[in-house]
């Protein structure tokens, strides 16, 4: 029998040119994804704008045709629309791809009074359960059953509110059972609620749809239960973990990057830890900003932490950065248990790093140089931190398993290219 072989993008990077010109920032992948899900909340169109072109955003279109949601997708608009017959059952092929498909969960309960989801496995940065998922659909009054690896949920006579103390934050664990919320009957407080931008930015679309909901992006949510929701247009807000990545990457690559659509207000926290560092993001007008850096970076430490602190997603790029700094610098990561990946692949190029796996600690020395190696992308912020220290080393660099930058940056090589990179794609041999 003949065996296929499968064809793995590659990138290869010649760094130390120093990039300049203008980028514009994309809309945020993490809002994007359950403002999408929102469409299965009511069967009027929902039109969002500024979605990115991504692996993540094409895989929950797919989700979302499968359930019943027809959707045309062109130049950033999606519109969506739920006029087929419902199908609350979603395809294990498309949700073990991605994570946040356990987003439908919520919606769909609410909507039907059944959904049926193939759990999201654990990750490669930890184990990622969804206990906090389901003990909240539970407490809503969802019989949960988890069999053969499926997650089904049945609530006949409607989901109910009550009161949700998370005891953990969770980012798609607040915006699934806000929106299972809008749908139930009564009041539902979320306590603890994630106050990440995104959940914001869900919670608005979900209110344009009429949705009752108060508190977003404080730690209580509270929301009102209506019998239905209605057609709505919404724009998806910057993606301020890729305008973080290219604040990183014109620290390091000299040059002047016009960075626009800047969501400065979202960066507050990143942007106070650059200025310890000896780096500031100065803006030129309302929406673009330009990166200014001392000569000698001072060494932090940097603790991840939920919004408004510094996030786990930037951490991977930030260790590139703090590479350089003239001393040693600590990071501690608290989100995921596995977020280091990206610490031998860096050191593979030179970097200098220790990790302290029981404390989930990264000390950085200094180093003078990064050099051209072969690297894989672990995941998809390690991604990131990889092309970053490919585009700053001396030398050829090849980075192997893209496919985890595709899920999350869009035209991430024109973007480089027009600031002057040189970067190409090949595909090689699995
Ligand atoms: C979201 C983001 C992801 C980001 C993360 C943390 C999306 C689509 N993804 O992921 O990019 O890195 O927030 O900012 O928005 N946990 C449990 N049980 C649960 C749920 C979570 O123990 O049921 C734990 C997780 O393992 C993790 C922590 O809670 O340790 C926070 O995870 P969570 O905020 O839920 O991350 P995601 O929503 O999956």
């Amino acid at each position: 029998m003949q065996e296929t072989k499968e064809l793995k993008e590659i990138f290869i990077i010649e760094g130390g040119i120093p990039l300049e010109g203008k980028v514009q920032i994309s809309g945020a992948k993490n809002s994007a994804l359950p403002n999408m899900v929102a469409s299965i909340l009511t069967d009027e169109p929902v039109i969002l704008e500024n979605v990115p072109d991504l692996l993540d955003t094409r895989n929950m279109i797919e989700i979302l045709n499968k359930i019943g949601i027809s959707s045309h997708f062109e130049d950033g608009k999606l519109s969506l629309v739920f006029n087929k017959a419902p199908n609350p059952e979603t395809d294990y092929k498309l949700v073990q791809k991605m994570r946040a498909s356990i987003l439908v969960l919520g919606a769909l309960t609410a909507r039907f009074g059944y959904a049926k989801v193939y759990m999201p496995g654990g990750c490669s940065i930890g184990y990622r359960p969804v206990d906090l998922h389901i003990n909240a659909l539970e407490k809503m009054g969802a019989k949960i059953e988890i069999d053969h690896g499926y997650i089904t949920a049945k609530a006949p006579n409607g989901l109910k509110g009550t009161i949700i103390d998370f005891p953990k934050k969770t980012v798609t664990g607040t915006e699934n059972i806000m929106m299972a919320a809008t749908l139930a009957k009564g009041k539902t407080v979320i306590k603890n609620a994630a106050k990440e931008p995104e959940v914001v930015d869900l919670a608005n679309l979900l209110i344009k749809m009429g949705a009752k909901i108060s508190g977003a992006g404080t730690d209580t949510i509270i929301i009102e239960g209506v019998n239905k929701l209605q057609s709505a247009r919404h724009t998806i807000i910057p993606d301020r973990i890729e305008a973080g990545t290219f604040v990183i990457l014109s620290a390091l690559t000299g040059g002047r990057i016009y960075i626009e659509n800047y969501p400065k207000k979202y960066l507050t926290y990143f942007e106070k830890t650059l200025e310890e560092i000896g780096i500031s993001v100065v803006p030129v007008n309302n929406k673009t900003v330009i990166v200014r850096r001392e000569r000698d970076l001072k060494p932090t430490y940097v603790e991840t932490r939920e919004y408004p602190y510094f996030p786990t997603d930037l951490q991977a790029q930030m260790m590139v950065l703090l590479c350089f700094a003239n001393g040693v610098s600590k990071i501690k990561e608290n989100i995921f248990e596995n977020r280091f990946m990206h610490v031998p692949e860096l050191k593979r190029m030179g970097a200098k790093i220790d990790v302290d796996t029981k404390n989930q600690i990264a000390t950085i020395n200094k180093i003078d140089k990064l050099q051209g190696a072969i690297v894989k992308a672990t995941d998809l912020r390690a991604s990131a931190a990889m092309v970053i220290a490919g585009l700053v080393a001396e030398g050829t660099t090849v980075i192997e398993d893209i496919y985890h930058l595709r899920r999350g940056y869009e035209n991430i090589e024109s973007k480089l290219k027009n600031l002057g990179a040189k970067i190409k794609t090949e595909y090689k041999e699995n």
